[in-house]
């Protein structure tokens, strides 16, 4: 079954709002890799911005109200969201000029989420999905970005997590 982020957002708000255990609300939905929708990003606070890539990209990472909310040393609450760009660039590094968005690469955060993971893949309750820079999903496996983010297991699997929190 396809869930949108926002009703999934909605949701969770709603029922912090009527003071009602969300985790229980979602559970027994749980997303799995590749269903998000896109979100509308654009207005989120950055997690961080412009890092530069040997490879030619750069790339910006946003998150969301319930994510920026955050407290150092602690996991992110249900209901995170972040998104990172990935842009084409050129130039050398240090003064890299950006190219084109080529991906956006999301990744969301639920009760139930994690229970959907290949074996031996769960980075806690993290779902990731993919999309092209015009927004259309991407035709793509999800085990790659698990293996990636698998290791961060005292980061909540966010890489720069505290690069991030050394900012705020
Ligand atoms: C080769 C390793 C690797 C793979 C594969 C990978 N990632 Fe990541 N991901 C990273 C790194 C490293 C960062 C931090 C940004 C940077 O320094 O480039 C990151 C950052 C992110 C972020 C921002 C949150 C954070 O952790 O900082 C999201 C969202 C994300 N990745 C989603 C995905 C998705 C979705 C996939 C698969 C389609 C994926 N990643 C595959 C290495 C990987």
């Amino acid at each position: 079954m396809k869930q949108s982020i926002f009703k999934f957002k909605a949701l969770a708000l709603s029922a912090v709002f009527a003071g009602i255990a969300f985790s229980g609300a979602v559970q027994a939905n749980g997303a799995k890799d590749g269903t998000m929708s896109m979100p509308d990003y654009k207005q989120w606070d950055t997690f961080l911005s412009g890092i530069e890539k040997k490879s030619g990209h750069i790339r910006d990472i946003y998150i969301n109200d319930i994510g920026a909310k955050a407290q150092k040393g602690q996991p992110f609450a249900n209901g995170t969201v972040t998104v990172m760009e990935i842009y084409g660039a050129s130039g050398t590094a240090g003064s890299m000029t950006k190219g084109e968005l080529q991906k956006v690469f999301v990744m969301y955060k639920n009760a139930g989420n994690g229970k959907h993971a290949p074996a031996g893949l769960q980075t806690g309750d993290w779902t990731y999905s993919a999309f092209d820079g015009k927004g259309n999903k991407l035709d793509t496996g999800y085990d790659g970005c698990r293996s990636c983010h698998l290791p961060l297991t005292t980061a909540d699997y966010i890489f720069h997590y505290d690069k991030y929190f050394a900012n705020r």
